[in-house]
Formats: C-alpha cells, structure tokens, sequence
C-alpha cells in the first residue's frame, strides 16, 4: 500500500524521512519551495537584485526555477550567469542545457567564457598549476560570479549549495581539525561589503539535500545535467559524502542537526576578525598576506608555465 499524501490524502510518490512526511508530486513541489521561502524569511533576507549562478546541475536549476517562481513573494529580480568552464562535452552539454531552459522559462541570462577572464579554460589551468580541479575551478568561479555582480549593481549571488554539500564539508573540517573551516562560509546570508567590492551571498537550498533538488527538477520536466564533471572524479570531497549513507539510516535527520548545531556554536562563539584588504592586481578582496588574492596568484603561476 503506497503511503498517502499528507497534505490531499491521494497516493504519494515521495517520501522525505526527515519530515517524516510522505507527499504527492503537487504537494512536494509546494513543500519544497515554501522550505526555500522560509529558510531565506528566517535568515532576514528581504530581496533585492539577485544573480544566480547555474551550472546546469540538478541544484541550481531547481534554485533558478524555483526562485523565479517565488520572485514576487521574496521580492527579487534575478539574472543567471553561466560560466563556460570549458571542460570538454561536460562544458558543451551543461551550457546548451542552461541556454535552452532559460529562454524557455523566460529568465534573463547570459553566458561567459573562462578563458575571457583567465585566458585558459579549466583542464589547460589544471595541467600548469598541477592543483586539485575542484579548488582552482572554485576559485576561478567565485571570482568571475563577484567580477560580474559588482559590475552590473547585483545586491547578492545565489548558489546552488545544499545539505550534502554543507554538512560534508563541516564533517571533513571536523576530521581533518580546519577549525577555521568550521567558523566561516556557508552562511545561509552573507551580506555585502562594497567597500572590499564583496557581492552579498545567499544559498537558499542549504536545508535541502540533493536528492529533493533532483526530484524537484524531475516533476517539473526541468532537464539538468546528470553527469558529473570529469575533473571533479574520485575527489575527496565526493569520498567523505559517501559517509553520510549510513549515517542518515541511523537518523535521518543527522545532515541537518550537524548543520544547525556547528551554526549555533558560531553564534556563541567570537569570530575573528579577518584581515581583508583589496588585491593589488584587481581591486577584489583579498585576506592574503602579501595583497594578492587567489584568482590572480593563480593567473600569475599560468602565465609563468607558457
Ligand atoms: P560547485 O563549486 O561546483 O559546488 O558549485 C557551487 C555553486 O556555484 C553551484 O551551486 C552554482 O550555483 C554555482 N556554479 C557552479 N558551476 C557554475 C558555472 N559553470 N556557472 C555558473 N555558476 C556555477
Ligand atoms: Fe569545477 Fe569540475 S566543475 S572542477
Ligand atoms: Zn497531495
Ligand atoms: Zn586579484
């Protein structure tokens, strides 16, 4: 006997243990836009100018999709910006996916190239700096989405960042003792600091985990990309997240109580004061000691392997 949808009483097609809710494919849909409602109205965010980053994944399609459904309630104009990383067919497929699907739903979009900012594409940056994939192309992407933001007045960047994401990266700080990975990033809001030409951050979806970003996208036919980047294999990163399958067997809700517990020791606990300065190559902030930030270094060091 399937379960029935708590909200209608009709046969549900999901079920979500930590809710312990079951739902059908309309009352799902609801479920999961009002939680991205709520955690952004709990967090103080009250609107503004928004880009939002889309890589073609499940996450930040469903994030665009779903903002631009909720724009009027949370009071924002959105603009996506795709970045052409470059990354053989994985690049190709994640951008055609992005242009197609914007047009379709009729959000403003436009699409740049790596190369135009760091004169290389991603596996060519890989190769000369011989650096894992995953952190230079981090760099690299934060660095172009604040670029783009500060020079078209966006108030904040939305990223597709979700519970699997947050939680293993708090579970590998807490493995490999990075304090400093503890108390910092991945707030739910990160307001602006112009004066550094910092863009303000939100990550909406930092209570929904990937399997519901997925399933959101699939009951409303939003194509996404489903492979994963070809650089990105075998990473650390991917290992650690494995972890949490047995974990959320044990207690379903485990992701989401480490989340919350490691927010609220940092609220109890003094941040340091972190030195920011502004590169002396582009202008951005930087916490580097010698005034240069990582997207510049990194720029440096390929210019000196021609
Ligand atoms: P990642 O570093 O791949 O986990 O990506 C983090 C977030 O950055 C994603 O959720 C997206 O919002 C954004 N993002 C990733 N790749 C791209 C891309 N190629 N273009 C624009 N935004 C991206
Ligand atoms: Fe960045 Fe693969 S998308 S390394
Ligand atoms: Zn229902
Ligand atoms: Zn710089």
């Amino acid at each position: 006997m399937p379960r029935k949808c708590i909200v209608c009483g009709k046969d549900s097609v999901v079920f979500i243990p930590y809710a312990r809710a079951a739902f059908c494919r309309e009352h799902f849909i609801s479920f999961y836009e009002r939680r991205i409602l709520k955690t952004l109205k709990k967090a103080k965010f009250d609107g503004g100018r928004v880009l939002v980053g889309v890589s073609g994944g499940k996450d930040s399609m469903a994030l665009i999709y779903a903002l631009n459904r909720l724009s009027g309630e949370l009071n924002i104009d959105i603009f996506t910006v795709h970045i052409d990383l470059g990354i053989y067919d994985y690049s190709k497929v994640s951008r055609e996916i992005v242009e197609n699907e914007m047009s379709r739903i009729g959000v403003k979009y436009e699409i740049v190239n790596v190369r135009d900012y760091l004169g290389v594409t991603i596996p060519e940056a890989v190769k000369k700096v011989r650096r894992p994939a995953c952190s230079v192309c981090g760099i690299v992407k934060r660095w172009i989405l604040n670029k783009i933001a500060y020079d078209n007045s966006y108030e904040y960047i939305a990223t597709g960042h979700n519970i699997d994401d947050v939680s293993t990266y708090f579970l590998k700080a807490l493995f490999t003792q990075r304090v400093e990975d503890l108390m910092r990033g991945h707030d739910i809001i990160t307001p602006p600091n112009l004066e550094y030409r910092m863009i303000g951050r939100i990550r909406p979806q930092v209570y929904l985990s990937e399997r519901e970003n997925q399933l959101y996208c699939i009951f409303n036919d939003i194509p996404f990309v489903k492979d994963v980047c070809p650089l990105a294999r075998g990473a650390l990163l991917h290992k650690y997240k494995r972890l949490w399958e047995d974990i959320l067997q044990l207690n379903p809700i485990a992701q989401i109580n480490l989340t919350k517990t490691i927010m609220k020791l940092r609220e109890k606990i003094p941040q340091e004061k972190v030195d920011l300065q502004k590169c002396k190559i582009c202008g951005f902030a930087t916490t580097s000691k010698d005034g240069i930030c990582a997207f510049c270094k990194l720029k440096l060091r390929i210019a000196e392997e021609r």
